[in-house]
């Protein structure tokens, strides 16, 4: 990547095949994984941009949130490559990361903005008054947006993950036919909840006796509207909040982005959101909402800008979090307001 919004070459190796037959990420097996694909992945990288090693102005790598091996298997590699040339070692939020995945095909961010950023391990919506800024102004009380997508699917034997089959199926649904409602949390913050969604959906399937999918068996009308249902209200409950918020903090822009954003109907009520504000949103494109390795390089050239670098004695940090401003942990404490993630 150069200058933050250039990518001169994206190599992902996919672990989709890998983790499909057990239906979620085995963390051992994607760690194992990773140690075997990560030399690999940065010849390629390097052979792709025609850049060598000596070339690099810095070395880059998600710091946390994440599953320990796989980050220590990041980690350890970026600072031994770091150590060896003697660049700039730089570690960095996942979720930054993510937040980031949009400066690539987009105009330049006009701050304050507002970003969604929803995938399988995180449903969080930040303000950011300015580059680098974030405030945390709401986030999931338990599952993610992802994860509901990928247990929904589970439940119904759709395969993993779940996102993309459960919108293929919701878009031969009828989303009127099965309603749930938007989870609304008791204490008033404008938190999401999905766990109950996800509870909902099960209730469904067992009072309505709905059986898994079979192998190469056609997906009945019933579980295609219940796709339909399920989708629509995790997009309500997500576009809703950022309505309700974007109307409150007025940003100039909003940004969605992370692996949930892969869903076009997501896409579209965001998009109508932005008409009605009159504000741009920013998505990244398809290859850029899944985890890569891109978005951590733009996020680690503007610390770089900064001269924010990370000591190698720096580790993987599995709860990093991204707040660096009004944190508001004494209060959540005091008021007993318990996260999962
Ligand atoms: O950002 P990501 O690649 O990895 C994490 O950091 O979690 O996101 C993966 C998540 C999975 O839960 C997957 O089901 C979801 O993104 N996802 C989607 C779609 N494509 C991927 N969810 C809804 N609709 C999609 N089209
Ligand atoms: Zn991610």
């Amino acid at each position: 990547m150069r200058g933050g919004r250039e990518i001169l070459s994206s190599v992902i190796s996919s672990q989709i095949d890998l983790h499909a037959p057990f239906g979620g990420v085995v963390p051992e097996l994607a760690s194992r994984e990773h140690l075997s694909k990560i030399e690999p992945v940065v010849k390629e990288a390097l052979e792709r941009a025609s850049i060598g090693l000596k070339e690099l102005d810095a070395i880059a790598v998600t710091q946390g949130p994440g599953l320990i091996g796989s980050l220590l298997v990041g980690v350890c590699y970026a600072k031994a490559l770091a150590f060896a040339l003697d660049k700039p070692f730089i570690g960095v939020n996942h979720i930054e990361g993510h937040v980031y995945s949009v400066a690539f095909e987009n105009p330049p961010i006009v701050y304050p903005a507002l970003a969604l950023i929803v995938s399988g391990g995180h449903t969080n919506l930040f303000f950011i008054p300015e580059e680098g800024k974030y405030k945390v102004v709401a986030r999931t009380r338990d599952d993610a947006a992802g994860e509901a997508f990928d247990k929904v699917a589970k439940m119904l034997a759709l395969g993993y993950p779940g996102g993309p089959v459960v919108e293929k199926l919701a878009l031969e649904g009828d989303a009127g036919k099965i309603k749930f409602p938007v989870a609304k949390i008791s204490d008033g913050r404008p938190d999401f909840s999905f766990s109950g969604l996800k509870t909902a959906v099960a209730r469904y399937v067992r009072e309505n006796n709905i059986q898994p999918v079979l192998q190469n068996e056609s997906v009945s009308q019933e579980i295609k509207d219940l796709c339909a249902g399920f989708q629509t209200t995790v997009i309500k409950s997500l576009i809703g909040t950022m309505g309700k918020l974007s109307r409150e903090m007025q940003p100039e822009t909003l940004i969605v982005a992370g692996g949930v954003a892969c869903n076009m109907a997501l896409r579209a009520a965001a998009q109508e959101l932005a008409e009605k504000l009159q504000i741009p949103v920013y998505f990244p494109s398809k290859h850029l909402s899944t985890d890569n390795a891109a978005m951590i390089a733009a996020a680690g050239t503007f610390h770089l800008k900064r001269g924010e670098h990370s000591p190698l004695t720096m580790t993987a940090d599995v709860s990093m979090r991204l707040q660096n401003f009004e944190v508001e942990d004494a209060e959540l404490k005091r008021k007993k307001v318990r996260y999962r993630l």
